[in-house]
């Protein structure tokens, strides 16, 4: 095969006159009997590179299939455009067609279409600016996680997908079983023997990798896990899906404090990632949703273009309170006072719900917002309760448009403290014993976090649906490819 350049690579090249092979997609073409413009893209960046094609040089027949969406190879020479929006062009001696897409029938056409109709055509889906844009944010987004920890000296630490556990407490979980679930064995009292299961035991996916991760910080001291993570919650939203991407940090000798610090910096360093090396992808998505506010009523449109927005979040401290003291900005509040909220805040030890924690960030104090301590009640059994027996160590990362992007806590390291919580919670300690152990055997103080990593890509891409930030959604009721 020849060697092809990518475009990005091409764009970039001051170097100009050699010769070049260039693979990709048509994107659009147009021209007349003397002149044909190919823009052809092949993933590696949002800008397309025109390809000039002289119909006396490369056939009819050949020029006939090159339509939107067709795969090509082009070469020729490299020069100086004369054309505005491009720097240079390939004026085309050969053009190869590898794999011609039926103008008839291809789907997508050189228009806007919805985002709901591209998830139902997951092969063109990426092939849009706008994913295409948002795909290669994530990408540059997943390098930055394992960058900033490795130059930190933290340690990836590969936690199970199936596990027997279920971490948050919160028994959303999917089973993993190999039984045939039509004719299941089953116990003298008529329960499905899970003995006689693979594992011979029940097993699901994993809500989280953090109890797995809290023994690799008791040995590696700092660790971080970035995996799948599957809740069978059924929140049809725009937050959630049922199978995300988190990356959880445990470390060893933290306190919440230390953590919380940590947590800042990580994000602040993603976003500042972003901005340093997805610059062009950035702006086509700024520009997207410029177009798009323009059809809202103006008291809806936001007051920041997304990269000042994420420069806005750079530059300033989060803000850092506790739940108490949230409760009662909410308690004191407009819309509470109004009824507008559709959760009211009744008093302490409510659950904030996200119509509250966008209140405090967008708002009241319109910044990043963390809150800390929060009812023991509301949160997991592992959490490190505070002096005030009504309290534990937690803290929650709000973001605006988003609300929470992370949770995380100091986690208790007493044995007793911590198999007391469990017994009240109803958290059996028998399934748990291996977790346990960590507390028996050279106990330490430690905390960790989970960042929901679509979150951060929604912000960071400044789109509003969570399906839109994935490949392959899955949310209820869909699973498709
Ligand atoms: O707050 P969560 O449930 O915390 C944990 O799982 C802890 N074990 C983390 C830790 O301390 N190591 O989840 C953490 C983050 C949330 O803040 C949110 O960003 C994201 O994970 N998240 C989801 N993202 C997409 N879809 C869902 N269904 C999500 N559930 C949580
Ligand atoms: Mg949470």
């Amino acid at each position: 095969m020849k060697s092809r350049t990518k475009i990005d690579a091409l764009l970039r090249s001051t170097e100009t006159g050699i010769e070049v092979t260039v693979k990709g997609w048509v994107r659009t073409k147009r021209g007349n009997k003397n002149v044909n413009f190919i823009a052809l893209n092949d993933g590696s960046t949002i800008n397309s590179l025109q390809i000039v094609a002289d119909p006396t040089i490369i056939a009819e027949d050949v020029l006939k299939q090159v339509t939107t969406g067709a795969s090509i190879a082009a070469s020729g020479k490299l020069v100086e455009s004369q054309g505005a929006g491009q720097t240079v062009e390939i004026h085309a001696s050969t053009i190869e067609v590898l794999g011609a897409a039926d103008p008839e029938k291809y789907p997508l056409q050189p228009k806007k279409h919805s985002f709901e109709f591209l998830r139902e055509i997951a092969h063109l889906r990426p092939r849009t600016n706008t994913f295409g844009a948002v795909f290669r944010i994530r990408h540059a987004m997943a390098y930055a996680v394992h960058h900033f920890f490795n130059e930190k000296g933290f340690y990836y630490w590969h936690t199970p997908v199936i596990t027997g556990s279920d971490a948050e407490g919160a028994g959303e979980m999917f089973r993993v079983s190999a039984l045939d679930p039509r004719n299941p064995p089953l116990t003298e009292d008529g329960e499905i023997d899970y003995k006689q299961d693979f594992f011979e035991k029940e097993t699901n996916l994993t809500v989280s990798g953090q109890l797995e991760g809290e023994l690799g910080a008791m040995a590696l001291s700092d660790i971080y896990t970035f995996g799948p993570t599957f809740r069978a919650e059924n929140s049809n939203t725009t937050r959630h899906l049922a199978e995300f991407w988190m990356i959880e940090p445990e470390m060893a000798f933290y306190d919440l404090s230390d953590t919380m610090d940590l947590a800042e910096e990580f994000l602040k360093y993603l976003i500042q990632y972003a901005l340093d090396h997805c610059a062009d992808d950035l702006a086509f998505l700024e520009k997207r949703l410029i177009d798009e506010e323009k059809n809202k009523p103006a008291a809806e449109r936001s007051e920041m273009s997304l990269t000042n927005k994420l420069r806005f979040v750079l530059e300033n401290d989060f803000v850092r309170l506790t739940y108490s003291e949230a409760i009662q900005i909410l308690r004191n509040s407009k819309p509470n006072k109004k009824k507008k909220f559709q959760f009211p805040i009744e008093g302490w030890g409510t659950d904030l719900q996200s119509e509250h924690e966008r209140y405090l960030v967008e708002k009241h104090f319109k910044k990043p917002v963390i809150l800390t301590d929060y009812p023991t009640e509301i949160k997991a059994f592992y959490m490190r309760q505070n002096d005030d027996g009504k309290t534990v160590a937690a803290m929650d990362i709000l973001f605006p448009g988003i609300g929470e992007i992370v949770g995380g806590s100091q986690r208790e390291e007493r044995l007793e403290k911590l198999t007391g919580l469990m017994d009240t919670m109803g958290v059996p300690q028998d399934e748990l014993d291996w977790y346990l152990d960590t507390r028996r055997y050279g106990s330490a103080p430690h905390s960790g976090f989970g960042l929901g990593f679509e979150r951060m890509i929604l912000f960071v891409t400044g789109m509003t649906n969570i399906r839109d930030v994935i490949p392959f959604p899955r949310t209820p009721g869909s699973a498709s490819f």
